[in-house]
């Protein structure tokens, strides 16, 4: 019999802490469950005599709110940009000092802390069956230019907490836990979302097109990650793959990104469905000139190409119909830049997404026979009109919701299902291993600005929830 049964407490969570549903939903179905037979065996105590055990146990989960939101607010100084915003790109000096202070906490936590080749960073609390794969949590705390100190961050700080959160409180996991603090889940400097994830679940092609990816000062990924420490030896990431079943389940903790909660005043979300993105590049090519001495129609523009292009893309996206379609225009340059110059080239990155991965692939094709039309007409070249990424939605793993559902109900917690509209690095993970995700409030639904701001008392319910959802999926 495991260690864990030595443990006066942990024996009582072993009593108490059923897996998926409250001691109610557990009750209901006692007869037909599996597990309970198992846990019942395991603890030689009847389940459902256990009403008062887990009460004890949940009461004893205890936040230390301060302590967390001195980290969130020191790890926000670590940025390029000045507070209240914070920028923290991949393989800069401050992402490097970033990562650093994420390191040293998980080691205060007493986890054991490795590296991959990318810099995925993974702290690991070896629990009481090591052999059995890990339960997975965990987030990014990369930042895009002139954003919060919230996204990301809350799923690995909140992840650390919510371990120390368990230690203190006496439990003992069955399966090991494993925070993984993802490498550029934002695309900023080389154009990739996701990009440690995305290896993780083995994407051979984005493997290959790193060995000659450059970031927009062509320098390339290979020296920026040598420059941060990381892929010394290899040029070869497939070290960086995971199998698939590498974790029993993972779960991240993230603020919503959109206003739902706070609106309808709801503590939890618990998302159902990741929305399906994309991303694509355009370019066009006219022929510039000068700003006074080139008339009207001899012109061939190719910031009006650009500008009607991002235009067209709205047009689409509002085509569709429903409120899930989005599609934005977030970089859009010219070139050579001056007032007095028609630009000669343009260069657009459109992100556009939808819950349906069919809506989201027609506003592509839409765009692209736009690109092709406006170049014709305007007599500009369409030198680039590249997918970078077309990713299909990823749906959570129904035990994992049921599991984060029960904690919710257990702390006293309102919760709804919800699909997130933003990407994570779960919509990879989902690749490898039966996903899930916890959102919390922020205030108005800000994100990717400096505005960006959860209550304490939303991180740390949200903690509390990923902390008990930990336990209960680390004992399944
Ligand atoms: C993540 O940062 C996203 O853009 O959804
Ligand atoms: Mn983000
Ligand atoms: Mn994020």
């Amino acid at each position: 019999m495991s260690s864990r049964f030595c443990h006066c407490s942990s024996l009582h969570l072993l009593i108490g802490l059923f897996i998926f549903g409250s001691i109610s939903a557990i009750s209901a179905h006692e007869n037909e469950d599996p597990t309970i037979k198992t846990m019942e065996a395991f603890s030689g105590y009847p389940i459902h005599e256990s009403n008062s055990l887990v009460s004890d146990f949940v009461s004893s989960l205890s936040v230390e709110t301060q302590t967390l939101q001195n980290q969130i607010d020191e790890l926000s100084t670590f940025s390029d940009a000045p507070a209240p915003s914070v920028t923290r790109i991949l393989y800069t000096e401050k992402d490097v000092l970033a990562r650093r202070y994420i390191k040293n906490l998980m080691g205060l936590a007493g986890l054991s802390v490795r590296e991959d080749a990318v810099g995925n960073i993974f702290g690991r609390w070896i629990g009481d069956e090591p052999e059995l794969p890990p339960v997975g949590t965990g987030s990014h705390i990369d930042a895009i230019p002139y954003s919060g100190k919230y996204d990301g961050v809350i799923g690995v700080l909140g992840a650390i907490e919510a371990i120390n959160v368990l230690k203190r409180s006496g439990f003992k996991p069955k399966r090991s836990l494993e925070i993984i603090m993802f490498t550029s889940e934002e695309p900023t400097r080389f154009g990739i979302s996701c990009l440690g994830s995305r290896l993780l679940a083995g994407i051979e092609t984005l493997a290959n097109n790193l060995k000659s990816t450059v970031d927009g000062q062509n320098i390339s990924f290979l020296d920026a990650a040598r420059s941060a420490g990381y892929a010394n030896d290899q040029d070869d990431l497939s070290s960086v793959f995971l199998k698939k079943g590498s974790y029993s389940a993972f779960i991240e903790l993230h603020i919503e990104q959109g206003p739902i909660l706070e609106e309808e005043g709801i503590s939890i979300g618990v998302v159902t469905a990741i929305a399906a993105p994309a991303s694509i590049t355009v370019d066009f090519e006219g022929n510039g000139g000068h700003a006074g001495a080139a008339l009207m129609p001899i012109r061939n523009d190719a910031g009006l190409a650009a500008a009607e292009l991002a235009l067209a893309v709205e047009k689409h996206v509002l085509e569709s119909g429903s409120i899930d379609t989005v599609g934005t225009v977030g970089i859009l340059e010219l070139h050579p830049g001056a007032i007095n110059s028609i630009p000669s080239r343009s260069h657009l990155e459109i992100d556009t997404r939808d819950i349906d991965e069919k809506r989201r692939n027609t506003v592509i094709e839409k765009t692209h026979r736009s690109a092709t039309t406006i170049a014709n007409k305007r007599r500009v070249k369409l030198s680039e009109f590249k997918i970078i990424n077309q990713d299909p939605p990823a749906l959570s793993d129904k035990l994992i919701s049921e599991a984060a559902e029960a904690a919710s109900k257990e702390l006293n917690l309102t919760y709804k299902k919800m699909i997130s509209r933003a990407y994570h690095d779960s919509l990879f993970m989902a690749r490898i291993s039966p996903m899930g995700m916890i959102f919390i409030p922020c205030y108005k639904g800000y994100s990717h600005k400096p505005e960006e701001f959860s209550s304490r008392e939303d991180v740390t319910n949200g903690v509390k929830v990923l902390a008990l959802t930990l336990a209960k999926l680390s004992l399944h």
